[in-house]
C-alpha cells in the first residue's frame, strides 16, 4: 500500500499562498509520480488571521500540528502588524513548541543562477548550514527597566545548556558524515566547521567549542574539524565559499550568515531551510527563508522555488529520497535552461508558469 503523509500546510501572509500553492502542485505531481499519497490539510496562521481574532497560534493548534507528519510554510509577517507579534506568536511558537532543534540551510549554487561573488560558480558555492534553532539569545531572559528614560536598561541574555550544544552537534557530525563532501563525492574529507566567537563570548562559545571537540574526537575521528569566529565566516563566505561543507553555529549566528549564504547561492528566489526535530515522532517545519514580500503580492511574479525546495527538503526528510531527487534535479534544469533570473517578476516566467515548468520536469 502507499505510504500517505501528513502534511500540514499554511501558506501564511504576503505571496506565502502563491508560493505555496506552486510548491503544492510540484509535491503532488511528486506523490503521484513516486506512489505515495500527500494527505493535505491547510491552516489560515498568518497576520490576516491575527488581524481578524487576535490570535496568532493558539495552544490548540500546536496539540494538532503534533498529529502530522511534516508542515509546509509560506511567509508569516504583515505590513499592518508591529515586529515581533507574528514573528514569535507563530514562527518562533511553531519552532519552540515543536522542539524543533536544528535549523537546516542548504547554501547550493545552481547552474546558471548568478552570484554576486565574482569568480565563483556552482563547484564553489556548496555548503550546508546546521544553525541551533532552540536557544541563544531567541529563548534567553530580559527585560527592561526605567523604559524611556536616559537611564533605561535592556537586557537579553544569550543562553545556551550543555544537552542543547550536544544534540546540535550530534545532528551536525550526522550530517556531515552522511552528507559532507566527500560522503557526496565532492572532496576527500567530510569536514564540520564551528563558527563561534570564543574570542569575546568565551563562556557560550567556549561551551560549543569544548564539546564540539569532545565529542568530535570520541565519536567523530573520520570527520574533520575546522574552526571560525563568525566574523571571519562572513567574510570567508564571500573570499572563499569553496573551503566550506558543513558548518554548525548558535541560534543568533545562523540567523545572520544564512542570510549571506542566501545571497550567494542566487538570493530570496531559491533559498530554502528546514526547521528539524529529529528526534522519533518529531515533526519539522519546512520554509522559503524569505519574507512575505508585500509588494509583490497577487502578481503572480514571485519566485517559487525557494517553497518548492522546501517541499523537497520536506521530502528528503520524510525519506522520499527518490521524490526529493526528482525535484532538486528539475529546478537545477529550470535554473540552468529556462529562467532567465531569479528575481521576481524577471524570471521570464511567471510565479504559476514556472510550478509548472517543475511539476512537468518531475512527472516525465
Ligand atoms: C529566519 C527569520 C526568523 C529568525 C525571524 C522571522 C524570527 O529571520 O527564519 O531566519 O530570526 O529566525
Ligand atoms: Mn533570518
Amino acid at each position: 500500500m502507499a505510504k500517505t503523509y501528513k502534511i500540514a500546510v499554511v501558506p501564511g501572509d504576503g505571496t506565502g499562498p502563491e508560493v505555496t500553492a506552486e510548491a503544492v502542485k510540484v509535491l503532488k505531481t511528486a506523490a503521484n509520480k513516486f506512489k505515495f499519497k500527500a494527505d493535505l490539510t491547510t491552516f489560515d496562521f498568518g497576520g490576516e488571521r491575527y488581524k481578524r481574532t487576535g490570535e496568532t497560534l493558539p495552544d490548540s493548534a500546536v496539540q494538532d500540528l503534533r498529529k502530522f507528519d511534516a508542515i509546509l510554510l509560506g511567509a508569516i509577517g504583515h505590513p499592518d502588524v508591529p515586529p515581533g507579534i507574528l514573528e514569535k506568536g507563530i514562527l518562533l511558537k511553531m519552532r519552540f513548541e515543536l522542539d524543533q532543534y536544528i535549523n537546516l540551510r542548504p547554501v547550493k549554487l545552481y547552474p546558471g543562477v548568478e552570484t554576486p561573488l565574482k569568480n565563483k560558480g556552482p563547484h564553489d558555492i556548496d555548503f550546508v548550514v546546521v544553525r541551533e534553532n532552540s536557544g541563544d539569545a531567541y529563548t534567553g531572559t530580559g527585560g527592561v527597566t526605567m523604559k524611556g528614560t536616559p537611564n533605561e536598561v535592556a537586557v537579553q541574555s544569550a543562553v545556551y545548556t550543555r544537552f542543547q550544544v550536544d544534540r546540535c552537534l550530534k545532528y551536525a557530525f550526522e550530517y556531515a558524515r552522511k552528507f559532507g563532501k566527500k560522503a557526496r563525492g565532492r572532496g576527500e574529507k567530510n569536514t564540520l566547521a564551528l563558527c563561534g566567537k570564543t574570542n569575546v563570548l568565551t563562556y557560550i562559545y567556549g561551551l560549543w567549542e569544548r564539546a564540539f571537540h569532545e565529542m568530535g574526537q570520541a565519536q567523530y575521528p573520520d570527520i574533520t574539524r575546522e574552526y571560525y569566529h563568525v566574523d571571519a565566516t562572513t567574510m570567508w563566505f564571500v573570499k572563499n565559499p569553496e573551503w566550506f561543507d558543513v558548518i554548525v553555529t548558535g541560534n543568533l549566528f545562523g540567523d545572520i550568515i544564512t542570510d549571506l549564504g542566501a545571497m550567494i547561492q542566487g538570493g530570496m528566489g531559491i533559498a530554502a531551510g528546514g526547521n528539524i526535530n529529529p528526534d522519533s515522532g518529531g515533526v519539522s517545519m519546512f520554509e522559503p527563508i524569505g519574507g512575505s514580500a508585500p509588494k509583490y503580492t497577487g502578481k503572480n511574479v514571485i519566485n517559487p522555488l525557494a517553497a518548492i525546495c522546501a517541499a523537497q527538503m520536506m521530502l528528503a526528510s520524510l525519506g522520499q529520497d527518490k521524490a526529493a531527487n526528482a525535484i532538486e534535479q528539475a529546478v537545477m534544469w529550470a535554473t540552468a535552461n529556462k529562467l532567465k533570473s531569479l528575481a521576481a517578476g524577471k524570471m521570464g516566467y511567471s510565479t504559476t508558469e514556472v510550478g509548472d515548468l517543475i511539476a512537468t520536469k518531475v512527472a516525465e
